[in-house]
């Protein structure tokens, strides 16, 4: 690896881990999922898969909620990493939706492949 991708490597990790630490300190930032084995969190990932499928015509089957973060905005915005199979190959992807319970609306607002 050359000098540059290192220092850009490096500013990467700094961008990132600040962005993490800010979100916690703000509100209306992401907080982290504490355990994504929990049920509502599994559910709202199979939404997100069954979703995905109606919508792009493909065939994902969740395999699990690999981790996850919440956002407090009208409602909550669930951001989570999902494994999931398609056909034999399980790849792991990050899916949004958006919920607001009190009036059982949820969207699929974003779903795409994470480069692993
Ligand atoms: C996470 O949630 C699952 C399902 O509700 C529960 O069985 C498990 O004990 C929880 N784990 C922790 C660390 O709280
Ligand atoms: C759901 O999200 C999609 C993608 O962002 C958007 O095109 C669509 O209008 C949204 N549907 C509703 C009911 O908000």
């Amino acid at each position: 690896m050359g000098y540059h991708s290192l220092v850009f490597l490096s500013l990467l990790v700094l961008a990132v881990g600040g962005g993490a630490a800010l979100a916690e300190a703000i509100p209306g930032g992401w907080s982290p999922i504490k355990n994504v084995t929990e049920p509502h969190v599994v559910e709202i990932a199979k939404y997100a898969v069954r979703e995905y499928d109606k919508r792009s015509g493909a065939k994902l089957k969740l395999v699990k909620v690999v981790k996850g973060e919440t956002q407090v905005v009208s409602g909550t915005n669930y951001r989570l990493v999902l494994a999931a199979k398609d056909g034999s190959a399980t790849a792991n992807y990050q899916a949004v939706v958006w919920e607001k319970p009190w009036l059982h609306f949820r969207n699929l607002t974003s779903f795409k492949p994470l480069l692993s």
